[in-house]
């Protein structure tokens, strides 16, 4: 893992390999180790730049119990990362579910470096107002008792039935990174997940090579919300992954990083 500064921010970026830059942002609230098989399976293929996003993993902490984190602002820690490392030329933006919700941010505040999108297991609706309000709740909850309340409940909706009974290894892993995430960042990018715009304007003039991946048992994002979105964006491809839920990359990377790389070619 490379240090980079984004302002006053430590962030920590695992950066690997040669060729065309593949940026791949991970979900809420876990870290670049989702990514573990397309960082060992690309690396030979393009260079992979996967961050821990501010406040996650192993970047610094988001410092504040009522703070917020932005999909704004993440999109723009990621264009700083990548001047960081100077990267030059147009990227392959590779987000999943809240990652993804950072690439609709950063299609529309940084579209002079972005070359494909890929969009894992996300979605572009805004939160209604119940899940909005139960977020702000999970927040003041999360900073008052930690994180097991909302780990507990999440983890099952995360991985298909057959990951939870056949890669306990996997589960336990991303269990562990999730406990371990600092509450007031948790908190933060709650708040920020709330607040977020809908980005389904944009999916009718989206002028930018996109493809849409599902895991086909995903019960956070499903397969017909996200169906529906590939169907609305012009031009877009979609994949829909055997035997993976919300975190299809994790559970079935064979079949995502073949997408990835005839995507890429
Ligand atoms: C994620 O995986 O990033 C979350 O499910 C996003 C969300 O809570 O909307």
């Amino acid at each position: 893992m490379k240090e980079v500064l984004v302002g006053q921010r430590k962030l920590q970026v695992c950066d690997v390999g040669e060729g065309i830059p593949l940026l791949l942002v991970h979900g809420f609230p876990l870290d670049h180790s989702m990514w573990q098989h397309q960082i060992l399976g690309l690396k030979d293929h393009c260079r992979v730049i996967a961050p821990d996003l501010f406040g996650f993993g192993k970047s610094e902490s988001f410092g504040r119990a009522d703070g917020k984190l932005t999909m704004a602002e993440m999109a723009d820690d990621l264009a700083v990362v990548l001047e960081q490392l100077s990267v030059s030329g147009p990227v392959v933006f590779c987000g999943l579910s809240m990652g993804g919700y950072i690439g609709w941010q950063f299609y529309c505040r940084h579209r002079e470096r972005l070359g494909r999108l890929i969009m894992c297991d996300t979605r572009a609706a805004a939160d209604s107002e119940d899940v909005a309000r139960g977020r702000l709740m999970m927040a003041q909850k999360t900073i008052a008792s930690g994180p097991a309340d909302l780990v507990e409940p999440m983890i099952s909706r995360l991985f298909s039935p057959i990951t939870m009974t056949t890669q306990l290894d996997v589960v336990a892993a991303t269990r562990d990174v999730m406990l371990n995430t600092d509450p007031r960042s948790i908190a933060a990018a709650l708040r920020g997940m709330a607040e977020r715009d809908s980005a389904e304007e944009l999916l009718e003039d989206l002028d930018v090579p996109t493809m849409f991946i599902c895991g086909k048992d995903d019960s956070i994002t499903t397969l017909e919300e996200m169906q529906t979105l590939a169907d609305r964006t012009s031009g877009a491809s979609f994949v829909a992954v055997e035997d993976a839920g919300h975190l299809a990359p994790l559970e079935n990377p064979l079949v995502v990083n073949d997408a990835i790389k005839a995507f890429i070619a």
